[in-house]
């Protein structure tokens, strides 16, 4: 796919629903009682990987675009699938899903594409393990398919290896139908926002410092759930507002929770003109507009406790620092490995054909900015934030860029090229 450039981008945009928070509308909504209404619901693949897998599990769960209404049937309402559920490309449904699944009465198998069997899922396998769960790695290699075997699950203390959100959520609905308290505690605080949603659904769920806990629940009781765009999304036109000159963009409507808003402070810190706007707080989510404006940017240091904070954009952020004057140093983020792609050596390798000065290091990379970047035939690896991050490389770079696979956008955000286009057009 050819990336159409512009000379300045412009405008108002509001970005898709938040990607995380939609999965986990949909997962507890169909575990609560009565209906559960979900708007500005993100409709990428990865988010109907989700619906899929309730409704094959006799959810009823009704779409009308970005609303959609999921009439739940309690904790102890899921049946038992006739098929593998299919989690497509996600790894949030894989390792969410799994949770509730080993604490369920019946058995099932969870099986996705070429890149979920690939991604580590031991990492939920040892803590569901220990609450007595029965889940394994069908073919021995602690990746998908996995078989799940439902269990009476016990409550632990989980010290997780890993600053995850999948971990630590998987861990936390395994633990809504364990016999007693169970807590995760994590090297660093992963996003928060199946703590946040499961106390507004009722369950007791407790946050203290890099620990999170909760009780087994009675019941959750469905509510209504206003999604806020994806900050995740935003983070490429706040990008893009950056390194293209005269441009002025506001993204509108944007989940700016602080574990996830990690790139805001990575943009003030290289020298970005960032606004916040009209800072509120919509269904227990902080939300606030953002204006970007071009600016020069210069290079930083991302490391330690902010990087789980911005663990998706940091291929966003290592083509800001591409366009940087100086050297930006991104280091403890070894989970870019085994993210949908190993992120550290797929931007090596694009940003490289650039003609960017890039090193990649165990757990990060180096990058020499000010270089002036070319055109290049960019292979995203079907992997969506690679192929956002450089259709936005394009527009401040000299020539034309082609991403191969430049369709896989649709896993987070399908329209993303339009609108992309539109602050240009
Ligand atoms: C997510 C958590 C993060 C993130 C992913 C979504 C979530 O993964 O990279 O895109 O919704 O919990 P990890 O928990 O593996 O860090």
């Amino acid at each position: 796919m050819k990336i159409k450039q512009f000379s300045r981008l412009q405008g108002e945009l509001p970005v898709p629903g938040d990607k995380s928070i939609s999965h986990r509308a949909v997962m507890f909504g169909s575990l609560a009682q009565g209906t559960t209404r979900i708007t500005h619901f993100l409709e990428g693949a990865d988010c109907l990987s989700t619906i899929s897998c309730f409704r094959k599990m006799g959810i009823h769960i009704e779409r009308f675009g970005d609303e959609v209404l999921i009439h739940g049937k309690g904790l102890h309402g899921l049946s038992e699938p006739h098929s593998v559920l299919d989690v497509g490309n996600s790894g949030t449904t894989t390792r969410l899903i799994s949770g509730i699944l080993a604490g369920q009465r019946f058995s099932c198998e969870l099986n996705g594409d070429a890149s979920i069997q690939s991604r580590p899922m031991k990492r939920i396998i040892t803590p569901l393990t220990l609450m007595g769960g029965a889940i394994s790695s069908i073919r021995g290699n602690d990746c998908a398919p996995l078989a799940i075997c439902g269990k009476r699950l016990h409550g632990i203390d989980y010290a997780s290896p890993v600053a995850s959100a999948q971990v630590k959520s998987c861990v936390l609905l395994a633990g809504l139908y364990a016999d007693g308290p169970t807590s995760v505690t994590e090297p660093a605080l992963s996003r928060d926002h199946t703590e946040r949603m499961l106390r507004a659904f009722g369950a007791e769920v407790f946050s203290e410092g890099n620990t999170a806990s909760i009780l087994p629940a009675p019941a959750l009781c469905g509510m209504e759930i206003p999604v806020p765009g994806d900050i995740s999304s935003a983070a490429y036109f706040l990008a893009a507002g950056l390194l293209v000159p005269e441009s002025e963009i506001l993204l509108t409507n944007v989940g700016i929770n602080p574990t996830r808003d990690g790139m805001l402070r990575v943009c003030q810190a290289m020298g970005g003109s960032l606004t916040l706007l009209n800072e509120r707080i919509s269904g227990g989510e902080p939300v606030a507009d953002i204006l970007v404006k071009a600016s020069s940017l210069h290079g930083t240091v991302v490391e330690g406790d902010i990087i789980p904070t911005l663990i998706d954009e940091v291929p966003m952020i290592a083509i800001l620092g591409a366009f940087a004057q100086g050297e930006t140093i991104i280091r403890d983020a070894a989970e870019l490995k085994v993210k949908e792609s190993d992120r550290i050596a797929v931007m090596v390798e694009n940003l490289s054909k650039m003609g960017a000065d890039i090193e990649g290091t165990p757990d990060g990379m180096i990058i020499r900015g000010g270089r002036p970047l070319h055109g290049a035939v960019i292979d995203s690896h079907k992997d969506h934030r690679i192929a956002m991050s450089f259709a936005v490389a394009a527009q401040a770079c000299e020539g034309e860029v082609e991403i191969l696979d430049g369709e896989c956008v649709n896993i987070s955000y399908p329209e993303f090229y339009r609108d992309l286009y539109s602050l240009g057009e």
